[in-house]
């Protein structure tokens, strides 16, 4: 069996998993993304690896790596479709509704003027994001017509091409918290809350983690969301609304659980492996 991470850093995930994969005598090798050459004449080479996990800090270059190690044949943690998907919110919250999996209103405009519109017929607050982005950056909410004028004209004049999409979600009122859960396969295998005094939770943004009970109605949805992106090992983003229950905000493809296995006691980095090996069966 051969095993390899590709990362771009050793982060604590990617040492946790290393850890995982000593624990169980399995030896993988570490591939540095930085020094990546793909020859797309001599793939064949890539075939060596039995599986590859992809936990690349870039997500353009999990993109093309995972491209092109699944058009050699080779399975990855995680399947280049998931990271696509993943990897625009716009496309997983199209999957989302396309599957049936209950989450929250989304409109996409493309110009200020268009995106004023679909600001105004949303109702304030709302949130204003770019469609690809991590950590709670650029994710803004817009509470009156001022603040939504000055954020587009900003995001027109300043942004880039990836800014003047505008991606337009209906707030949610919170208790203070949101849920973040860990999916593998066909399993929920920890959750946490993410609870801080600003709106936004992330935990790069201050966000702290307590553990999160695993109910079923959690595992269903969670489940159903990851189904939807296309499987693997994902967390999902859920908020728990007052009168609709739990809505799915999004699905990160190559997640950080540094911050939550202490207050889970869940072993993610060995779940992970456990699935990577997993894979070699199918
Ligand atoms: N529509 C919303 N209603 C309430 N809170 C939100 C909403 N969208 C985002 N947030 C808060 O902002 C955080 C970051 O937004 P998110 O869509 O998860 O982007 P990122 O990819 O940067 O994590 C969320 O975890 C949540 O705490
Ligand atoms: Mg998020």
């Amino acid at each position: 069996m051969k095993i390899a991470i590709i990362c771009s850093l050793v982060r604590p995930e990617e040492k946790l998993l290393l850890e995982a994969f000593a624990k169980r005598s399995i030896p993988v090798e570490v591939i540095d993304d930085r020094g990546i050459r793909f020859d797309l004449h001599a793939l064949e080479a890539w075939k060596q690896y039995d599986v590859v996990i992809e936990r690349c800090v870039s997500q353009s270059r999990a993109r093309y790596i995972l491209r092109a190690l699944n058009l050699a044949g080779v399975k990855t943690v995680n399947r280049y479709e998931v990271v696509e998907n993943c990897g625009d919110k716009f496309i997983t919250s199209q999957l989302l509704v396309q599957h049936g999996v209950p989450t929250t209103r989304v409109k996409l405009a493309f110009t200020p003027e268009s995106a004023l519109a679909a600001i105004e017929e949303m109702g304030y607050p709302c949130v204003l994001k770019p469609v690809v982005g991590s950590w709670g950056r650029m994710v803004a909410r817009v509470n009156d017509r001022d603040a939504a004028e000055g954020l587009l004209e900003l995001r027109d004049v300043l942004g880039g091409y990836e800014q003047h999409i505008y991606y337009i979600q209906e707030h949610i009122k919170k208790p203070g918290r949101d849920i973040r859960a860990f999916v593998a396969g066909d399993r929920t295998i920890a959750a946490v809350y993410r609870t801080a005094e600003h709106w936004i939770t992330n935990t790069a943004r201050g966000g702290k983690t307590s553990n999160c009970p695993v109910t079923p109605e959690l595992d269903r949805i969670c489940v159903a969301a990851a189904h939807a992106v296309g499987g693997g090992i994902v967390a999902v983003d859920v908020f728990e609304d007052e009168t609709r229950g739990l809505l799915i905000n999004e699905v990160n493809h190559t997640m950080e659980f540094r911050n939550s296995i202490a207050p889970t006691g869940v072993d993610i980095a060995g779940a992970i492996v456990e699935y990577a090996i997993g894979e070699l069966s199918h």
